[in-house]
Parts: C-alpha cells; structure tokens; sequence
C-alpha cells in the first residue's frame, strides 16, 4: 500500500490490505490523550492521506481508535490553551481546528470513531464529525461535555453537531450540564450510534462499519421538532430558570450565553456555525475561563503530586463510626476498597451502615454493585480486621488521651508497612503520636464534612512523621479518588485556619445587627457556595464554637455563637441554630437588598480570609500560593471563578494599581 506516514510522534497511521486506514492515537509521553497543537497538525497530515488515498481508490475508510488504557480523547490540551490569550488568536485557532473536522466531515469514505475511555470536549467534538461512532461499554468509558466547568461551551461545532445527532433537549442538557454519561445513557441519548461489550471487540466492529457504509441517521424527526418556534424559546426559558437554580449568570455566564445561542439559532446550522465561534470566543478568553482552567490545573497539580508506584492500598480500617468515620468507610468502598468498622458503640455502627447503603445507591450504577458495595463495608465492633488492613483511619472522639491509648494498642497490632492516621481537626498530632515506639508513623488524613461532597483531603505531616508515611498517606487519598495537600501540622491546619475568621466576622457582623439572611446573601454575592451562617448550621454550632476559641477567634463581649449553643441550639441537628430547620431546610425570610450594599459586604467578609492565607502561607503551613489557593477553593468551594484567595487578592491589586497609574 502506498499511503505510509511514517513521521508521526502521536499518531500511528497504516493502511490495512481491505483499505482500511487506522488512525491510532498515542500520544507521545503521555498517560492521556489530549488535542494539542502537534497532534491536531498530524491529524490534519492523516485527513490529507486518506483524501489522497481515497481519491486514488486506494482507501476505503477511516477508523479513529486510541492506543491508550483509559482515554480515546478526553479534549483539548488545556495547558495549551494559555498561548491563547487574545481573541483573534483564539479565533485563528478555532478556525482551523474547524475546516480540519469539516474535512473529516466531508471525506467521500466512512469514517469511524471507535471509542474506549474517556471521550470528552473536544474529543466528543471530533467524534461527532465522524460518520459512526461505536463505544465499548467497559468501567473507564465516558462521554461528555465537560466546557461549562472551564467558563466556555464546546467551540468546535461540537454544539450543531451534538444536536444535529441527540436532539436538542439531550444534547443541551449534556452540554449545560457537563455530565460525565456512561456509554448507555450516551446511546439512548444518540451521540453514540453502537456499543459492544469491550475495547477487544471496538476493531472488529469499526471494521464492519467501515465495510457496510454506515452512517449515522441523527436524531429522529420528533426530537428535531422541538428545534422548531415556539418550542424551542420555550425550551430555552425552560433551560435558562434550570441553570440559574445552580449558578448566577454574573458568575458563569457560559451556559446562559450556550442558551442564547440555541434559543436565537436553533435550527439554522450554518447560522449557528458560525454565531457559535463568535459567541465562544469572548468566553475563552474572559478572565473567568482563566481562572477555571487554573482551578482544573490546581486539581491536576495535586494528582501529579501523590506518588504513583509502590503503595496500592486495597483494605482499609476505620475506628469511630460517627459523623466523619462512617462516611469515610463508605467512601472508600464506593471507590472500590474493602472497609471495616469499628466502633464502641455497635449502634453506632448500625446508623453508619444505613448511612453508607444510600451513598451506594445514589453514586453507584446498578443493584449488583450496590450489593458488592455492601458485601465489602464490614461491620468490626471489636477490631478483628486491624491486622488486614493497609491503611487504618481513627476518627474518635477529640480527646487527646483516649486517641493516645488507641493508637498504643493500634501499633502493635497493625501490620507492617501499614498507614496509620488520625482524622483529628484540632489536636497535634506530636502530642497524638508521642507515647508511641515509633512516632514517625502517625500521619493525619484530614477528611472533610460532608466526606463525599468535598475533593480535597489533607496529609498532615507532624514534627516527627516520616516523609515515605506521607507518600503512602498521599497515595491512598489519590486511590480514593480525592485530591491531597500536605500541609504542617498546625492548629486548624491550612482550611480551618483560613475558613475560621471568615465565619467569625459573619459572626461578629451578626452581633452588630446585620440580618442573618444579608450576611449569607452577600457571601452567595461573592461566591461562596453557601452563605456561612448557614454553613456553621450544617456543620454543628459546637464544632465552629469550638474552632473559633481554639483559633482565639470568638468575638468580643456577647457572642452569639457561645449563646446559641449554651441554648442547645446547635443547627441543622437540633432544629435549629442562626436558622430554624424544617425538613433538612432553613427558613428563610424573603428580604431583597441591594446589590451594591450585598457586594461590599460579601467582599468585606472575605477580606479576614484572605488575610490569613497569606499569613498561612507565610508560616510555610503548605508548600506554595498555588498549594494555598487549592486548599481553600477544594477544602471550602470558596469562589472558584476567582481562582483562589491569593489569586484573587493579586488580581485586586494589579487593577488598583493599574487605575492609579
Ligand atoms: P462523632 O462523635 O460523630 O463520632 C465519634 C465516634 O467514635 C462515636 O461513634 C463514638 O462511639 C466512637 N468512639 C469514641 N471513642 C472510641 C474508642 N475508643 N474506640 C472506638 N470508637 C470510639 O465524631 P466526629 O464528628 O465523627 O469526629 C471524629 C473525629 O474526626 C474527631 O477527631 C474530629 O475532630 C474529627 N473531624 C470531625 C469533623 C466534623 O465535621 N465532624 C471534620 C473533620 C475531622
């Protein structure tokens, strides 16, 4: 066969004797792929190839496939994207990123997306200019959308072709929402035309595809109805009041701009073409979008930091089984570990349990995993699975003393080479560890509440613990799929020390007569996930009491907080704290403010936060700004459009530099 490209880094590209073309993706030095600038360049060299050769007779298809283990394309090469930084580049890029899948479009052959592993963004963009695409239905496959989390849409036509294919109710909801489908639901929704059961039977399929002609036939005729007047604009209002349930447009505006567009040119695809370019590329390079790329970034930097080899941790021990250990044993099962429980108080135990069965069901994707789920979450009242496991948890009671004696009896009786940690919030962990034979080994696995809301862990390394226990501390919390930052042993370590005297100045705000309602108002103004009144609610008045004088925090005089717990009143769990709670929910008093007055008092009451992390971060508490920055955005949802506290605060600063200049 005469068609060989034989100069290739990330692509592999042969011809086979039925004229088939395989178009391997590999990228070099990578564990993922990703469409970065070479391989976009050396894929445009294989479209040439295959037009040449199908023109010459000689090739009569396309099959797109990855050598890799977990990942057909999973999108664009965000490290890439900072080059980008104007407009017109961004536009001189997207434009020949496009004619490149235009051409793919159009080649006269069949041309198959063969799909293993992740496929999203950009990826799912390629794939869907291709004429077929097959999915296997294994574990690690997944399709999606994921560019509203980065503040842009999927640029690459990916919009009109997504529609074009699911229909629009589908496709908008995959796209606004930035779910993560499994190759079923990508199926019944049509982005994907056939599954077979695993990636050792993708070649034999796309061959036959290739050989039979197939085309995709796109969404049915009652889908592409709804693209018509007057249901789509009602469509769209429908999507607009959804998305704003979830995110304020002055925050994220990329899904209400993805909306606009559909809503305005719906169902003129060369119309819409073209809009969507000009709409994507303000987004791309809004300072929002950069600092949701940086956000994304952090999130990888602490990945890329635990330690990869060595330590696979499979059985873990957790003791307690109260608030944070029960869900802590029951994240680890949902992430595939075999957990055992222990506790003093076997109804204890039995609360968790139940606890656990609903994680199972709302994270887990059918009852037979449900059920192995429960099979590998071990009820252990008396500890006979210490010996087993490879990482034991203890989150008892706060009480230096009690934690001392368990961890006397837990180091003889462990095996070696085992983690063994603390989930302490407030207690050092020197103190924890020192009547030990070797207090080298204690490390604190700092979990936080909810366990399975929140990403981030932290690693604390104490005096005396030593450096290949916090390896091994780092490389479990990655195993459970949750983001570690090391951080020194300290009081309230890095998140509760940043996140303490911002809720003490709502706190002290409260005690001079703001309403609670505008305090949380003006925090949701900012940002914040969720106002921190309402926040200390949720996680139990007498933990932020206690905080806030562990810290030497609690405001002066009458301080509502002690007040409200010496009344029993300790929030959600009572029934009521600075709220009253009625089934799960506070009620709240409908008052409007104004919008100036809400953003300077949400600035305001961020401003004691980002004080102290840059007084954190110059006590040296993590390694770097960056360190500090995903600590609090991962550990407390601070504002992640912002991009972090210390981010945020630079920024604040050039610009009044800048308007003084
Ligand atoms: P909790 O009071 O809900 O649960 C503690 C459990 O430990 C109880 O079920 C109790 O029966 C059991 N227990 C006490 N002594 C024991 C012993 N010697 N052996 C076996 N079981 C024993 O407490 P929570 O809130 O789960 O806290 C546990 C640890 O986690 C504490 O060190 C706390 O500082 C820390 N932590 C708590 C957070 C929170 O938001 N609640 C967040 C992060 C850390």
């Amino acid at each position: 066969m005469s068609v060989t490209l034989p100069n290739l880094q990330d692509w592999n590209f042969t011809v086979d004797f039925e004229r088939i073309a395989w178009a391997v993706f590999d990228r070099k030095g990578e564990s993922m792929n990703a469409l970065g600038r070479r391989a976009t360049e050396e894929l445009g060299e294989i479209v040439k190839a295959v037009e040449e050769g199908a023109a010459k007779g000689e090739v009569r298809g396309l099959v797109l496939i990855s050598a890799k283990e977990r990942s057909f394309i999973s999108g664009a090469d965000i490290r890439e994207f900072e080059g980008f930084d104007t407009e017109a580049k961004i536009a001189e890029v997207v434009k020949q990123t496009l004619d490149l899948f235009d051409r793919i479009d159009r080649l006269p052959v069949p041309v198959v997306a063969a799909i293993h592993g992740y496929c999203l963004g950009g990826g799912l963009e390629l794939a869907l200019a291709c004429d077929w695409r097959i999915a296997d239905r294994e574990e690690d496959t997944r399709l999606g959308f994921p560019e509203v989390k980065l503040g842009i849409f999927p640029g690459l036509n990916g919009t009109v072709r997504a529609i074009e294919a699911a229909g629009p109710m589908d496709a908008m909801t995959a796209m606004l929402t930035g779910r993560m489908l499994r190759p079923t639901a990508a199926k019944a929704m049509g982005l994907i035309d056939q599954l077979v059961p695993t990636r050792h039977t993708l070649r034999w399929a796309a061959r036959k595809a290739v050989l039979r002609n197939r085309k995709s036939p796109g969404a049915p005729w009652w889908k592409r109805l709804m693209l018509k007047q007057p249901v789509r604009g009602l469509l769209a209002k429908q999507m607009r009041a959804k998305t704003a349930e979830k995110v304020r447009e002055e925050h994220y505006p990329a899904p209400f701009r993805l909306i606009d567009l559909f809503e305005r040119y719906g169902d003129d695809p060369q119309r819409m073409r073209t809009a969507e370019t000009e709409m994507f590329t303000p987004l791309m390079a809004s300072e929002t979008s950069r600092n949701l790329r940086r956000v994304f970034k952090l999130s990888e930097m602490l990945k890329d930091e635990a330690p990869k080899d060595g330590f696979k941790p499979r059985k873990v021990h957790v003791i307690g089984a109260g608030t944070m250990g029960g869900d802590i044993a029951a994240w680890c099962v949902v992430q595939g570990m075999q957990a055992s429980l222990q506790d003093l108080d076997e109804a204890q135990i039995g609360k968790a349990l139940t606890r656990a069965k609903s994680l199972f069901k709302r994270r887990l994707r059918n009852e037979l995993a449900v059920e192995t789920a429960i099979a590998r979450l071990i009820a252990d009242p008396s500890g006979k699975h210490v010996k087993h496991a490879d990482v034991v948890i203890e989150a008892i009671v706060e009480k230096l003393d009690v934690k001392q004696t368990l961890f006397q009896k837990l180091e003889r009786e462990v095996k070696p080479g085992a983690v063994l940690a603390t989930n302490t919030s407030s207690l050092r962990l020197e103190d924890i560890a020192k009547p030990l034979a070797d207090p080298g080994r204690l490390v604190g696995l700092h979990f936080f509440n909810p366990v399975a809301q929140l990403p981030l862990v932290e690693v604390v390394r104490g005096e005396t613990t030593r450096e290949d226990e916090v390896r091994k501390a780092c490389a479990f919390v990655t195993a459970i799929n949750k983001l570690p930052l090391i951080v020194k042993s300290c009081s309230g370590f890095l998140v509760n020390r940043v996140l303490a005297p911002y809720m003490m100045e709502a706190v002290r705000r409260f005690q001079q007569g703001e309403p609670r309602d505008k305090i949380d108002q003006a925090a949701l103004k900012f940002g914040m996930p969720m106002g921190p009144l309402e926040l200390m609610d949720m996680v139990g008045l007498d933990i932020a009491n206690h905080v806030g004088e562990e810290l030497g925090l609690a405001p002066e005089g009458d301080n509502p907080l002690a007040a409200l717990v010496k009344q029993g009143k300790l929030g959600k769990k009572t029934g009521e704290g600075f709220y009253v709670w009625e089934q799960g929910k506070p009620k709240r008093k409908p008052a409007e403010y104004s919008q100036a007055q809400l953003e300077r008092l949400g600035r305001e009451l961020v401003e004691p936060m980002l004080d102290e992390a840059e007084r954190a971060l110059a006590d040296g508490v993590v390694a770097t700004e960056d360190h500090v920055d995903a600590g609090v955005i991962f550990g407390t949802g601070f504002a992640p459009f912002r991009g972090g506290p210390l981010h945020y605060r630079h920024k604040e600063r050039e610009s009044t530099a800048a308007a003084a200049a």
